[in-house]
């Protein structure tokens, strides 16, 4: 049997380089189950894996994209610790943009059946980084006062819902004003534009209590926007780079106001955290998307045979994610 995948052979710009092509579906060897891709995410991490920027690359040729949600279809021998229809994370490892893979059983993440699959489809890589970004990097209070830029990404929005669940404030950059309607509907407490020179003016909106967090995923203006407005021995994680440039860091700032600058991957940490420690994370992600806590926009869905229209409609200003479906 034959199915469709998207992949490269060589690194280079997606729209160049990636085609749609005919492979051997896989077949599940003693061990093994073979997923059905229900649905797959288009990240901006996929343009760096496409593209050979990225921090980890996949050998060529390679089926690219990283998230996807599917549901068990085959099982391989001596498999008894799921059942065909199981919905699962599509394996990422492969390639997600593929109609099938084969994973080890062992490795399985199920999703509950309350989670609905186009949540499911973006749960994988953004709301965990979102919730190890509030949860483990700072030792944060209820009514602590957060900050970030990309306000309107999914990081950014699940950052929001989350802060909003945990009892933390959130203060939101974007660069466009269409954004700070939806995003205040969705429990953003202030959201402010981006070079407006608003962080001269940030303990107004916080009433002089302070931030002692940064997430930047954007880099240039908008990350040093928030050091000026982080308090005295506050950090700035960086965990993306949007515009491509370096992260500058005003050095007044790191010795007057002890500011610390650190860094945050989360397909590293999930390493750290091993199977069971990703499991624990993605429960509570699974239980916040179950309850309607954390509810993420998509903005369209393509078929695979067209792919080049996701990709460049995910590069376009948009509130919420492209899906690829089979
Ligand atoms: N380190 C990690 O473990 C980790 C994990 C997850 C995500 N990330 C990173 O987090 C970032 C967000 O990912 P996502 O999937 O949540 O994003 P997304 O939903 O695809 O949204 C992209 C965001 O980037 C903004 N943007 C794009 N180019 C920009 C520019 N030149 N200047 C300012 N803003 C720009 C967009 O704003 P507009 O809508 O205005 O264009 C939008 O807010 C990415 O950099 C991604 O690689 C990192």
């Amino acid at each position: 049997m034959q199915q469709f995948a998207i992949r490269h052979h060589s690194f280079g710009d997606p729209s160049e380089v990636l085609k749609l092509e005919t492979i051997d579906q896989p077949e599940p060897k003693a061990g093994e189950v073979r997923v059905r891709l229900e649905a797959a995410a288009v990240n901006p991490s996929d343009y760096g894996m496409i593209g050979g920027s990225y921090g980890r690359l996949r050998e060529l040729p390679a089926v690219a994209g990283r998230e996807g949600v599917g549901t068990v279809d085959a099982l391989g021998a001596g498999v008894d610790s799921v059942s065909v229809g199981t919905r699962v994370r599509f394996p990422g490892e492969d390639g997600a943009w593929q109609v099938s893979a084969c994973v080890d059983a062992s490795e399985l993440l199920i999703v509950p059946p309350e989670v609905p699959v186009e949540q499911a489809a973006i749960s994988f890589i953004n709301p965990p980084t979102a919730y190890c970004l509030l949860k483990k990097m700072v030792d944060l209070q209820p009514g602590d006062w957060i900050l970030q830029n990309a306000g309107n990404s999914a990081v950014g929005l699940s950052v929001i819902q989350m802060a909003k669940a945990f009892g933390l404030k959130t203060i939101s950059q974007v660069r466009r004003e269409e954004l700070i309607a939806p995003l205040e509907a969705m429990g953003a407490d202030h959201v402010v534009m981006e070079g407006t020179g608003w962080a001269k003016g940030v303990s107004e909106i916080t009433r002089g209590a302070p931030i002692r967090l940064a997430l930047n995923s954007i880099g240039g203006e908008s990350a040093t926007d928030q050091i000026k407005a982080l308090s005295d021995g506050g950090t700035q994680v960086t965990f993306g780079g949007m515009v491509g440039d370096k992260v500058r860091f005003p050095t007044r700032f790191l010795i007057f106001n002890d500011v610390r600058m650190v860094g945050f991957w989360w397909d590293r940490y999930a390493r750290r955290l091993g199977h069971d420690g990703v499991r624990e994370v993605m429960q509570a992600v699974f239980a916040m998307m179950a309850d309607g806590t954390l509810s993420l926009p998509i903005e369209s869905q393509y078929p695979f045979s067209e792919y080049g229209l996701a990709i460049k409609h995910a590069n376009q200003p948009r509130l919420g994610k492209v899906l690829l479906v089979p």
